[in-house]
């Protein structure tokens, strides 16, 4: 007893002297236990204020574990170091999805049953070929998600478990040939379709590269490298995308519609679109001698150093340090992409600059992915759809979990109203000059 008396918070309203005994678990307190707090009976009680959800927990949840300060990532337990080095992409999506490692005979079905879906309506097809020629493969893909939804009205039935079981198969199988058409698309290449004896990474690259060859064969590293640049984004705990696909799916709206605005909060530079804006920084850095001048300019407040820093990491991104490593198999295959020394270079700098040191600001996932896919043969534009197709597993997990946890509703945060109190409204001929309303 007297433990669980230690684990609360004793909190004194000095407004009114009164003391509250809040229960605390995992080193949380529960932001409704705060409403108690009154001045007055009839008044609405205490809130938390957290902009930018800097200190709030938002769900319980079993899938990703962060360590931000000592530089951890585990999916489900497992350190993404070593599945990184020993699985399949699919098998960590089942890991993800399901909690354990698969079996052999488990991961033989899941395979299967997401190969059987690779394949999208021709409907969908003509969809995408309506796009403008110049059209960014970002817009493509989230807008033919989204269009997934039409094709599948029972997808709305979200608390059927059988019936969201198959949209994840759907969806984890869909999401390369979308984004393998919205590439084609970009260079006005016929759209190729899913060549089903392939597994899901070789299958992939056969949709974006086959050209005339009867059955493309693909290269074996870039097939692994890509593979492993997969699992290394396959989820990353309630970051912005994460956040939008359980807030969207709060609301019961199907998965299709749901993936799509996930994967819209995703193609924002300060989140998924950070490696093509990492590019385009190094190619206007231009070459090594000019990096330390760059970085001048960013500690002097002119913008920021892409692929640097992040909300939860304040030591080095463990993802950037395997994708370093597959940066060097990479390169074997397709030559040194010229960039990679400018941005070895510009981590050499920083690393060891006090303004950089300060504020723990260490290369994220971003600050080498880019370069990789740039060697790999991708536009900048396809970048943020790389991040997406392996993000669709982990928004779905996420999704699953959000909507089997007993204690989420439908997600609706509160506000502090700092707008006018109540007036009366004017009549349009007795508004005057903008000046003067606002001072109404
Ligand atoms: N380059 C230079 N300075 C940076 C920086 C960067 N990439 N990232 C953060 N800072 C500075 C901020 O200016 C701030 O400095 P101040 O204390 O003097 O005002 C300090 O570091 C803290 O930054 P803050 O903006 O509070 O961190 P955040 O947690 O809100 O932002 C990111 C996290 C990821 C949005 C931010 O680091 C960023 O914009 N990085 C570049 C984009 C990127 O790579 N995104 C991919 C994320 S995976």
């Amino acid at each position: 007893m007297e433990n669980e008396n230690k684990n609360t918070f004793t909190i004194i309203d000095n407004r009114t002297g009164a003391s509250y005994t809040i229960p605390v678990q995992d080193g949380t307190i529960r932001a409704m236990d705060l409403r108690q707090i009154k001045v007055t009976p009839d008044e609405f009680g205490t809130m938390s204020y957290d902009p930018a959800f800097m200190n709030t927990a938002s769900c319980r949840s079993a899938i990703t574990f962060i360590d931000g300060d000592r530089g951890i990532l585990l999916y489900r337990g497992y350190p993404i170091e070593q599945l990184a080095e020993h699985c399949s992409f699919l098998e960590v999506a089942y890991l993800i999805l399901y909690g354990e490692l698969p079996t052999q005979d488990q991961l033989h079905d899941f395979e299967r049953n997401v190969t059987l879906h690779t394949l999208v309506h021709e409907n969908v097809k003509k969809l995408m070929e309506g796009f403008r020629y110049d059209a960014h493969p970002m817009g493509m893909f989230i807008s033919s998600v989204a269009a997934l939804s039409t094709f599948y009205p029972e997808a709305r039935r979200v608390r059927d478990p059988e019936q969201r079981k198959l949209d994840i198969f759907r969806l984890i199988a869909k999401v390369p040939t979308i984004a393998a058409w919205s590439y084609r698309h970009h260079l006005g290449l016929p759209y190729v379709y899913p060549d089903n004896d392939l597994p899901y990474t070789a299958n992939f690259m056969n949709m974006l590269w086959r050209k005339v060859e009867s059955k493309y064969v693909a290269n074996p590293v870039l097939a692994r490298a890509l593979d492993i640049l997969f699992i290394l984004h396959a989820d990353h705990e309630q970051n912005c995308s994460a956040n939008t696909m359980r807030c969207v799916g709060s609301s019961e709206a199907d998965p299709y519609v749901t993936v799509a605005a996930a994967a819209a909060a995703l193609s924002g530079p300060l989140h998924g679109g950070a490696n093509e804006a990492v590019l385009t920084m190094l190619a206007e850095i231009g070459s090594k001698d000019n990096v330390p001048a760059y970085i001048k300019q960013i500690k002097e407040g002119k913008g920021k150093l892409m692929g640097f820093g992040h909300r939860i990491y304040k030591n080095y991104d463990p993802r950037a340090r395997i994708i370093k490593q597959t940066a060097d198999a990479v390169f074997e295959v397709t030559g040194r992409n010229p960039l990679l020394d400018i941005a070895i270079e510009l981590e050499r700098i920083a690393l060891e600059d006090e303004y950089f040191i300060k504020r723990k600001l260490y290369p994220n996932v971003d600050f080498y992915s880019g370069i990789i896919y740039q060697a790999m043969g991708f536009p900048t534009s396809m970048f943020t759809v790389l991040f997406a197709i392996p993000r669709t597993v982990g928004w779905l997990a996420q999704w699953q979990e959000m909507l089997e946890d007993k204690e989420q509703k439908i997600a609706r945060p509160r506000q502090i109203y700092i707008g006018h109190s109540r007036r009366e409204f004017v009549p349009m001929e007795k508004r005057g000059t903008p000046q003067q309303m606002a001072a109404v």
